[in-house]
């Protein structure tokens, strides 16, 4: 989905579907190298940090710890599962064509992988945050139903010119989401997950407020695409979040309409606060720019 938005065209050697082969005999050991590192780096240090979820769905399938994993072999798995599979893009895709896939439990990756140089941050999604981001969540029954209403949601969407706020819903969980256990408060958003940094950042620094869930709240807040958030969004639990998300958003969008964004930062009377945050961490990043 644009959420980064551009405009984009379809590779020659693309599909109809946008769907590529993944190729996967063609990567080089210097690129089954760097998912190596990462891969170790973040299975550091996600427990305590990841929610089970994810860690069970990250032992339920064959990433490959050595190398850069093999989407067919992950598919044999992640099938049986749940009824998903990870199909090869090119990279971003267009909103219509991304939305079918997960209508129809089909998870969209890139195939290329980041550079040694771009271990810590890159903007466009790579195998590495796609798959090990992204997959381990879809071996979650609750979880992998959400994807697909997600799907179904923003070709709904997209026919009442709503994707606006859809994409925040998309960007605060499934890209940026908190869960509270019993445990404390963990991690299920892909963009975390994949990112050594903010793994720790969005647990332990006291920069960011986290909030409690709240669907329009969400959807009316802006986010952003270049740095560690500065609002985090916690759900009580993965089937709480698929409950509210199921209900026609037909409502929801008329509710929306004509009502301001919300900053990224902002505090609002209604908020459900779990930290209040000191934004010193963006604070002191604008102070640099
Ligand atoms: N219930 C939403 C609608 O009516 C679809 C949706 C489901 C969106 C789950 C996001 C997540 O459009
Ligand atoms: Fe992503």
């Amino acid at each position: 989905m644009s959420l980064i938005p551009e405009v984009i065209a379809k590779p020659p050697s693309a599909r109809a579907d946008w769907t590529i082969d993944q190729s996967w005999t063609r990567y080089s050991s210097a690129q089954h190298q760097v998912w190596a590192t990462l891969y170790k780096r973040q299975t550091d240090l996600l427990p305590g940090r990841a929610c089970d979820p994810f860690l069970k769905g990250l032992d339920a399938l064959d990433l490959r710890r050595s190398g850069i994993p093999d989407f067919a072999r992950i598919n044999e798995g992640l099938f049986q599962l749940t009824g998903w599979t990870v199909v090869a893009v090119p990279g971003l895709v267009p909103d219509a064509v991304f939305f079918d896939h997960l209508a129809n439990r089909r998870f969209p990756a890139g195939q290329f992988i980041r550079r040694p140089d771009q271990m810590d941050y890159l903007q466009e999604p790579d195998i590495f945050h796609d798959v090990f981001g992204h997959v381990p969540m879809l071996t979650d029954p609750v979880f992998a139903d959400y994807m697909q209403a997600y799907g179904q949601g923003g070709l709904r969407a997209m026919g009442r010119g709503q994707l606006h706020n859809l994409a925040r819903l998309y960007w605060y969980t499934v890209e940026f989401g908190l869960l509270r256990t019993p445990q404390g408060l963990r991690i299920y958003g892909a963009g975390i997950l994949s990112s050594a940094s903010e793994s720790v950042f969005a647990i332990e620094d006291p920069s960011p407020n986290r909030l409690d869930f709240d669907l329009q709240r969400v959807m009316r807040t802006r986010y952003r695409i270049d740095d560690f958030q500065q609002t985090y969004f916690v759900v009580p639990s993965l089937q709480a979040l698929l409950n509210v998300t199921l209900r026609d958003f037909g409502a929801v969008y008329e509710r929306l309409e004509g009502q301001p964004d919300i900053p990224i930062d902002a505090l609002l009377p209604g908020d459900q606060v779990i930290t209040r945050g000191t934004q010193a961490y963006a604070n002191k990043r604008q102070a640099q720019t």
